[in-house]
């Protein structure tokens, strides 16, 4: 099934964050959509927001979580944690936090354990700079990304993939339909021979999701390209409004 994830960054308070919820749940219960959908709120609003969705027609989803599992790491919010606070999904290793917090891959791979430790499905992010697109890196990029971040407790319902090109998120820039195709089937294959290669065994593909500048305008014609089964969306999933126009179009 297509899935469809709100990435609140670090937007929204308690108010805000419960308002949302209440708002989309109401208005899937009254007009069913066609996809997993997975709101990602800050980590302070997600147990709240977990009891007002907890009947499942939406499912919650934290942005990061730790490399460890726990003990004296000041600031971090462990897997089991998250598990805890309602999550089912966790995003990892957004452009963001590679940028701000010198995430590597290494380290994103050691979260992705931690995560399916607990049950939680992975949102693995990758995606090229405007910079590494113009010298015609972005497969290196993102099979160098993939190669170090994908943990061996991989399966297809514990992991989906993310492309998110850095200089498309909240740019309202996009890449060409032709261009995500190209790039989803590179990291469609890639896994295959990554799985392969690990002897692991994956009966279906993994999922993968287009992220950067998706909108109520342009969400209709991403999702049809074939090897797109979802989307990450940030800035559009804000308003439930506009974020409710996605979920109906997929
Ligand atoms: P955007 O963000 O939709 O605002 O471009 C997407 C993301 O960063 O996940």
């Amino acid at each position: 099934m297509t899935v469809i994830i709100a990435n609140w960054k670090m937007n929204k308070g308690l108010e805000g964050s419960l308002d949302f919820a209440a708002d989309l749940h109401n208005l899937i219960n009254k007009k069913a959509v066609n996809c997993q959908v997975v709101l990602c709120p800050s980590f302070p609003y997600l147990y709240v927001v977990s009891k007002i969705i907890s009947d499942g027609l939406i499912k919650l989803g934290a942005q990061d979580c730790s490399f460890k599992e726990s003990g004296a790491y000041t600031g971090d919010v462990s897997a089991s944690m998250l598990k805890d606070s309602g999550c089912d999904y966790v995003i990892l290793g957004h452009s963001e936090r590679r940028i701000y917090h010198n995430e590597t891959s290494p380290v994103i791979k050691q979260k992705a354990e931690k995560a399916h430790l607990y049950g939680l499905t992975t949102i693995i992010c990758v995606g090229e700079t405007s910079l590494e697109k113009e010298k015609g890196q972005t497969f290196t990029v993102i099979e160098d990304q993939l190669k170090n971040s994908l943990p061996l407790s991989l399966s297809e319902e514990n992991i989906i993939i993310a492309y998110e090109p850095v200089w498309a998120i909240g740019t309202g820039k996009n890449p060409s339909v032709r261009e995500i195709n190209k790039v989803h089937a590179h990291i469609k294959d890639f896994v295959k021979d990554f799985t392969k290669l690990h002897g692991l065994l994956l009966e279906k593909d993994v999922k993968i999701v287009y992220g950067g500048s998706v909108n109520p305008n342009n969400c209709k014609e991403i999702l049809s390209i074939a090897n797109v089964n979802g989307l990450l969306v940030g800035g559009a999933s804000l308003v439930s409004e506009d974020f409710y126009n996605i979920l109906i179009k997929a």
